[in-house]
C-alpha cells in the first residue's frame, strides 16, 4: 500500500503535465513512456505534419556521447514518442564518432530536391577535449533515421569570408599569433576582429563548435557556428544538396564571443539569439538582426524578460521553431538548462517570442500553450 502511494506521488507531476496540456519550462518532460525526454541542445524539423525533435542523448554521469543523437516525434509539441537513436556513435576505435566523443547540438533539415534528411552537428574527437572543433554531417532517407555518418571536418579550408577584399586579406595576413603574448587586450581584440584566427586557421579550416542550421524561403540553407576560438560566429552557405559548405561564408560579431546561435526570420528580417561563453553556466542572452543573411548584423539588448532574465532563465539558447496555424506564425524560443553533474537531468525551456516595438522579446511563463 505504502509502495503504491509512493508510486502515485512519484508519477503525479507527470500526470499533471500531460493533463494540463501546457508547456512548463524547467520541469521534467515525460515522453509517451513516462521517461524524461533525452534530446538536449536540440532542434526541431516539421515534416509531413509531424514534428521531429533531434537532440543529444545525455548519460547519467558524463557529457560525452555514449549513445548519439536521439529523435522524438509529436503532432502537437506536447506528447512525444521516442523514435530511438537517429545517429549512433560507434565502438570502432579511432572513428570520428567513436563512443566517448563529444557530439553536440545536432540539427536536421530536409532537402526537397534529393529527398534526404541532412543532419549537422558539432563534433569533438574522443580524448581531445574541445580542440578538434569540427562539424559532422550525416544523412538519412527517413526523418527518424537511422542516419549514415558521412564525414567530419573543419570549415571552409583555404577560403576567406566574402566580405574580405584584397585590403582585408592583406591586413589579416599581416597578423601573427606570436605578436600577442596576452589575450583580451584592446590590441588583441582588434586583431581578432581583423581576422587573427581566420588567418591562423586558413590552411587547416576554421573551427566549428556550437551550431544551428537555417533554411531560407528560397531553399538555400546555412550553417551558423561559433568559430575562431568561439570569438566570432560564421554563417556558411550550404551546397544545394545540404551536405557541404558552398565556400561562401560571412563573419558575425567579430570578437563578440558568442555561442549557442538560434535563428529565425520574421517579415523579411533575420533575428538571431545567442549566448556568451561560460561553459555549462548560464549567462545573459544576446540578440542580433539583419536585413539579409549576409548582414549587416546589428546587436540589440537582451530579449529576455522576467525572473533570471539576465541569465536566460538559467538556460542557453539552442533553436527557434516557427509554428504556423492558418495565417498566424508563432516562434518558440528553445533553450537548455544544463546539469553537467547529472547531464541526463538537464531541462528544457520553451517560451513564445513576442514582439515589442517590432523587436523580439522572450518573457518567462510558468506555463503556456501553443495554438
Ligand atoms: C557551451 C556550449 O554551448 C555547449 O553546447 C557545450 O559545448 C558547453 N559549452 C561545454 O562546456
Amino acid at each position: 500500500m505504502v509502495k503504491r502511494l509512493f508510486l502515485i506521488l512519484l508519477l503525479l507531476p507527470l500526470v499533471v503535465f500531460a493533463e494540463n496540456g501546457t508547456i512548463q519550462s524547467g520541469k521534467i518532460w515525460p515522453d509517451e513512456d513516462g521517461n524524461h525526454i533525452n534530446a538536449h541542445g536540440g532542434g526541431i524539423l516539421k515534416y509531413n505534419g509531424t514534428y521531429y525533435w533531434f537532440g543529444e542523448h545525455k548519460s547519467e554521469h558524463t557529457s560525452s556521447a555514449l549513445v548519439g543523437v536521439t529523435c522524438y516525434s509529436s503532432k502537437d509539441l506536447l506528447h512525444w514518442h521516442n523514435c530511438g537513436v537517429a545517429l549512433s556513435v560507434t565502438d570502432e576505435r579511432g572513428h570520428d564518432i567513436e563512443k566517448g566523443c563529444v557530439l553536440e547540438r545536432p540539427k536536421v533539415i530536409y532537402n526537397k530536391e534529393t529527398k534526404k534528411f541532412c543532419m549537422w552537428f558539432h563534433l569533438e574527437l574522443k580524448g581531445q577535449g574541445y580542440n578538434a572543433a569540427r562539424y559532422g554531417v550525416a544523412v538519412s532517407e527517413r526523418p527518424e533515421g537511422p542516419y549514415e555518418f558521412l564525414y567530419s571536418q573543419r570549415a571552409n579550408k583555404g577560403t576567406w569570408p566574402i566580405e574580405f577584399g584584397e585590403k582585408e586579406i592583406a591586413s589579416a595576413n599581416a597578423l601573427n599569433m606570436a605578436d600577442f603574448k596576452e589575450g583580451w587586450t584592446p590590441e588583441w581584440l582588434e586583431a581578432v576582429g581583423k581576422g587573427l584566427f581566420v588567418k591562423r586557421d586558413f590552411k587547416t579550416g576554421q573551427m566549428s563548435r556550437d551550431m544551428t542550421l537555417f533554411v531560407d524561403d528560397d531553399g538555400k540553407a546555412y550553417h551558423i557556428f561559433s568559430s575562431e576560438e568561439n570569438l566570432t560566429l560564421h554563417i556558411a552557405e550550404l551546397t544545394d544538396d545540404y551536405l557541404h559548405h558552398s565556400g561562401r561564408y560571412t563573419r558575425v560579431a567579430p570578437a563578440g564571443h558568442n555561442e549557442a546561435p538560434a535563428i529565425f526570420k520574421h517579415d523579411g528580417t533575420y533575428w538571431m539569439i545567442t549566448s556568451g561563453c561560460t561553459g555549462w553556466d548560464p549567462n545573459e542572452a544576446r540578440m542580433f538582426s539583419a536585413p539579409s543573411i549576409w548582414g549587416p548584423w546589428t546587436q540589440h539588448p537582451n530579449p529576455c524578460r522576467g525572473p533570471l532574465a539576465d541569465k536566460t532563465f538559467g538556460g542557453q539558447s539552442t533553436f527557434i521553431l516557427p509554428v504556423s496555424s492558418g495565417d498566424k506564425t508563432q516562434y518558440i524560443f528553445m533553450a537548455d538548462i544544463w546539469r553537467p553533474r547529472h547531464p541526463s537531468d538537464a531541462r528544457y525551456i520553451w517560451l513564445p517570442i513576442e514582439f515589442e516595438d517590432g523587436k523580439p522579446v522572450v518573457r518567462w511563463r510558468e506555463e503556456w500553450s501553443t495554438f
